[in-house]
């Protein structure tokens, strides 16, 4: 690897980057401890002298002493700068890689699989799972770098002795850090296996630790086996370690011999000189105190931690520009999206695949909503429903073809005004552990306008608008599954009357119980009758009420009409509901059911 390619120069370069004031702090301490030992050798050599001569001892005493010292009192201060950059270092690390997971406009580095995995290494980073946290190593660093640059101080003291001496015993440390350099660094830290072992022992501890995993552990009798996969893939990783930056045998037999023999050299030319009173006792002093000094040099502590600290920050720095382009949508639009969607949206052959997957989920697919109408999407799990819904969204751009709004491309809209256009509610939606008016109004509404959408949504009584939806909160509350629907659904309503004029409804009532559905859903089709909704759902009673139906197939448009069109047509949709109305009359779905359809789903009838 190119020298100044190296993760170290990394690590160095970000520490600045984390705080100046701190760093300069950090350097100037390091480089004054570093020198320290080299000034304390010169110093008990005067002081010899000084003894030996006669000479007045308060000036040598004093530098000894202040040397001394500031040997001691910096070693605590250089600790506390080095934990508090430590910290800011991987404080500043989380928050680049927040940025670059929140930042890009589209969703498709956070879908990527090798993205993924390589996310997972850089932001557990600082949990000591891999390594020590951030802190220890900055104090690991500061540490072995003070014993670097005391080691070179050394060395050079050692120039007013003999030229060679510095070298000799200088270049022969050195050569240990080349010798033994392949158990410096964990050079296949980022290998398919360590990231496995790394995911899977992640993913291990995170289902034992978790809350919403303690119900299926339990019931599936999995604790025995969460512990065992965990414990042997941390085993594992710390075998890859072991085995990657164990020490050689033969490495480390030629280092000793090495060092062994420099130190012969330069400690006997020493002594003979000292005996053949050519070096006189203060001097002998320092020399050899240099000469000791020397060895500071030698392969150690910093050669591991500068590795653990570096990794990360490589880590990160690496995701930040990769994910960029990932999450990257294909063009900038600048087009405003006031009133959009006015007169239509047209899905024109569009073909859509995830990154890296084999076949589109979508492939020249064609399809127009009216605005102002409701349009129902009914389809087997995996049609393409919610990637529809996503493309609305413009999380992703197609592949080829285009969505038109109004007969604008997408891509020609300014994302941001488009977003504010348009509400959702995802099948998998969010829950913020805040407070129920966030919840409601993420981006802020007036108090009233969040009652009445609670209200619309039949969730008036749930919590004050102050408590917040999370247990371990004060005064938290948590929901059930179908309450938090309700609230997702109030947050639709409630970005409706601020003025959104498309709204996505993803299974938006799939956890409500029937006779909630069907009353609530009345509401919603009031609230949302002169805007453009689009609604998935398995849910017959709920489908029927939309102004056209849309039957998808292998992301394709198979049927497309009113109820009564399709059920006039005679095709799969009338197949369905026929099917439908047999189970009903069967009894198979119980007097609570409101129109004969509330528990039959495309699934069950396909
Ligand atoms: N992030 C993703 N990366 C790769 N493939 C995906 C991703 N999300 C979905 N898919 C695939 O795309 C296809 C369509 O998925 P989609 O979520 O749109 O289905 P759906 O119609 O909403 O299904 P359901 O009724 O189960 O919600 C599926 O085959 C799915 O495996
Ligand atoms: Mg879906």
């Amino acid at each position: 690897m190119a020298v100044r390619d190296r993760q170290e120069w990394k690590f160095f370069a970000v520490l600045p980057r984390a705080d100046r004031r701190l760093a300069v702090a950090w350097w100037s301490a390091l480089l004054l401890r570093g020198i320290l030992p080299a000034v304390f050798a010169i110093a008990m050599g005067v002081l010899v002298g000084a003894v030996q001569h006669d000479h007045p001892l308060g000036g040598p005493l004093t530098l000894v002493g202040v040397t001394f010292i500031l040997l001691q009192v910096l070693n605590p201060i250089h600790q506390a700068i080095s934990a508090n950059l430590g910290s800011r270092v991987a404080a500043w690390l989380n928050d680049r890689l927040t940025e670059a997971c929140v930042r890009p406009p589209g969703m498709g580095h956070l879908e990527d699989a090798q993205l993924t995995n390589d996310l997972t290494v850089a932001r557990d980073f600082d949990l000591g799972m891999t390594g020590p946290p951030m802190y220890l190593n900055v104090d690991f660093i500061a540490g072995s770098m003070v014993e670097m640059v005391g080691g070179l101080a050394s060395a050079v003291v050692l120039f007013a002795y003999r030229w060679w001496a510095p070298l000799l015993l200088g270049g022969a440390w050195a050569s240990t850090h080349w010798l033994l350099r392949e158990s410096a660094v964990w050079k296949d830290r980022n290998t398919d296996q360590v990231q496995e072992a790394q995911r899977h022992a992640d993913y291990a501890y995170r289902m034992a630790v978790d809350p919403p995993a303690a119900k299926e552990l339990r019931l599936f009798g999995l604790a025995g086996w969460t512990i065992d996969r965990f414990i042997d893939r941390r085993k594992l990783l710390f075998e890859l370690q072991y085995r990657a930056t164990r020490l050689r045998e033969k490495p480390v037999i030629w280092s000793v011999l090495i060092v062994v023999g420099a130190n012969v050299v330069v400690f006997w030319t020493l002594a003979n000189a000292a005996s053949a009173n050519r070096l006189d006792l203060a001097r002998l002093v320092v020399f050899a105190q240099s000469a000791v000094g020397t060895s500071l040099i030698a392969f150690g502590g910093l050669n591991w931690a500068m590795d653990g600290a570096s990794a990360p920050v490589a880590a990160v720095l690496k995701l930040e520009p990769a994910m960029e382009p990932a999450g990257a949508l294909s063009r900038v639009g600048h087009r405003p999206a006031d009133g959009l969607p006015g007169r239509e949206i047209r899905f024109r052959h569009v073909t859509f695949a995830y990154p890296q997957a084999e076949r589109p989920v979508l492939e020249d697919f064609d399809l127009v909503i009216p605005a102002g109408s409701s349009l129902a999407i009914v389809g087997q799990n995996g049609a393409g429903k919610t990637t529809l819904a996503k493309l609305l969204c413009r999380l992703y751009d197609p592949q080829s073809g285009a969505i038109e709004v109004d007969g604008v491309d997408l891509r020609d809209i300014e994302v941001d005004a488009w977003r504010a256009r348009v509400t959702a509610v995802f099948q998998d939606f969010i829950r913020f552990e805040l407070p129920l008016r966030d919840n409601v109004a993420p981006g802020g509404a007036p108090d009233a306008a969040i009652v009445a959408a609670l209200a619309k949504a039949g969730a008036s009584d749930l919590a004050d608008l102050g408590t917040p939806l999370a247990k371990g909160y004060p005064g938290g509350t948590e929901l059930s599954g179908g309450q938090w629907q309700r609230v997702a659904l109030a947050r639709a309503l409630c970005s409706i009357a601020q003025g959104a004029g498309l709204v996505l409804l993803d299974e938006p009532t799939a956890q409500l119980d029937v006779r909630g559905e069907a009353e609530i859903f009345e509401r919603v089709l009031a609230a949302t009758r002169n805007v453009t909704t689009i609604l998935v759902s398995h849910r017959f009673s709920t489908v029927r009420h939309a102004d056209r139906i849309c039957v998808l197939e292998h992301g394709h448009v198979i049927e497309l009409g009113s109820h009564d069109e399709l059920i006039a047509l005679g095709g799969r949709y009338r197949t369905m509901f026929d099917l439908q109305a047999q189970r009903f009359a069967a009894g198979e779905y119980g007097d609570d059911d409101i129109d004969g359809a509330g528990e039959v789903t495309y699934e069950s009838l396909t």
